[in-house]
């Protein structure tokens, strides 16, 4: 090999090999910031007021952000929603070019209420490798921890996957336990798992903490089944490609129009969608941070002296690192800095 080939092979290794910027490290302050802001109206009973003052917070810090980025998961069409939408443009259009799926507040409801485990959540990866769920508001969920992602399916009955998983684990069906929200659409399955004697941990809301609940170890939950939000899909996706384990996905049409309105849009109602499938992309960034105390986080605290803290889950699939960031924050100068939008 001549000494040319030599210095153009080491130049490749070299820049695929070096650290680079990690961007889950400032997109932890744009959902802090969505935190901040959302925590302000909690046990308020002001769902879309908590949900607005997220989604200005998350804005104001995403413009600070050197990227070019377009929203795949936002907040929905343009004209119904002012901020964040399906399509915008995020940044100063400077590289790197990617996909950003948001929840400024995941859990209006957990908020309005005061309930646990409401985050602000954000998910960035390269362009072009988010899902877009387009017309289809539900998917079918399955998820679980790296020890038993290969046992997962949505073909088979989920109590074939549960008695699977007692055997993996060397237990008894009974000992494992599944989180689903708690909705009248579950009922055939809750009675299949009860059927199986597998145990239920209901939740009435946020299923993307659930799903991150279900793959992290030690947490005495083993899987999430449900339907819910597809969007909250792949944003959990996203989180799982960085903490590992899987999660399964397929798209559940409310009614006969919506199944159409998909099919003619495209979609394939029977695929069924890995986290691969949800976000190809191999650099993954995921932050979070609790706004209500949850299993996952804790909420936002305030401080006698003024102070507010956060916690939050900061995380790179290219690298595999998990960071928990806890952060002290002076309200009185973050609201003098943001105009008094959030503090
Ligand atoms: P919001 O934050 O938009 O209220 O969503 C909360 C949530 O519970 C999600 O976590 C979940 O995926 C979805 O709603 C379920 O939808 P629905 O309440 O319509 O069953």
């Amino acid at each position: 090999m001549g000494s040319d080939e030599t210095s153009v092979i080491s130049h490749d290794v070299r820049e695929t090999s070096k650290p680079d910027r990690n961007l889950a490290l400032e997109m932890v302050r744009v959902t802090e910031a969505a935190a901040l802001a959302a925590a302000r109206w909690v046990g308020r009973g002001e769902k879309e007021e908590a949900d607005q003052a997220a989604v200005d917070a998350m804005r104001l810090l995403l413009d600070t952000v050197p990227m070019d980025g377009v929203v795949v998961i936002g907040e929905g069409e343009k004209d119904e929603a002012p901020m964040l939408y399906n399509g915008e443009r995020i940044g100063d259009g400077s590289p790197p070019e990617v996909d950003i799926a948001v929840d400024p507040l995941e859990g209006t409801t957990l908020t309005a209420r005061g309930m646990p485990s409401a985050l602000a959540v954000i998910a960035l990866a390269e362009r072009g490798t988010m899902f877009d769920p387009g017309p289809c508001v539900y998917m079918e969920k399955l998820a679980g921890g790296p020890g038993i992602a290969d046992l997962l399916s949505l073909d088979e009955p989920l109590t074939d996957v549960i008695r699977k998983v007692a055997e993996r684990k060397e237990v008894d069906p009974t000992d494992v336990r599944v989180i689903m929200l708690d909705r009248p659409r579950h009922e055939e399955q809750v009675a299949a798992i009860r059927e199986v004697g597998a145990r239920i941990r209901f939740i009435s809301d946020g299923d993307v903490s659930a799903a991150l609940f279900a793959v992290s170890q030690g947490t005495g939950v083993d899987l999430l089944w449900g339907i819910g939000g597809t969007p909250e899909g792949v944003l959990s996706a996203a989180a799982i490609k960085c903490l590992g384990g899987e999660l399964l996905g397929k798209l559940w049409p409310r009614d006969d129009e919506e199944r159409q309105g998909a099919i003619d849009a495209g979609y394939d109602l029977d695929e069924v969608l890995n986290a691969n499938r949800l976000v190809a992309g191999n650099d993954v960034f995921f932050a979070a941070t609790g706004v209500t105390d949850g299993d996952l986080l804790q909420g936002v605290r305030y401080l006698d002296d003024g102070h507010a803290t956060t916690e939050s889950l900061v995380m790179r699939s290219r690298s595999g690192t998990v960071r928990t960031v806890q952060a002290r924050h002076d309200r009185p100068k973050l609201r003098e800095i943001t105009g008094g939008r959030y503090g």
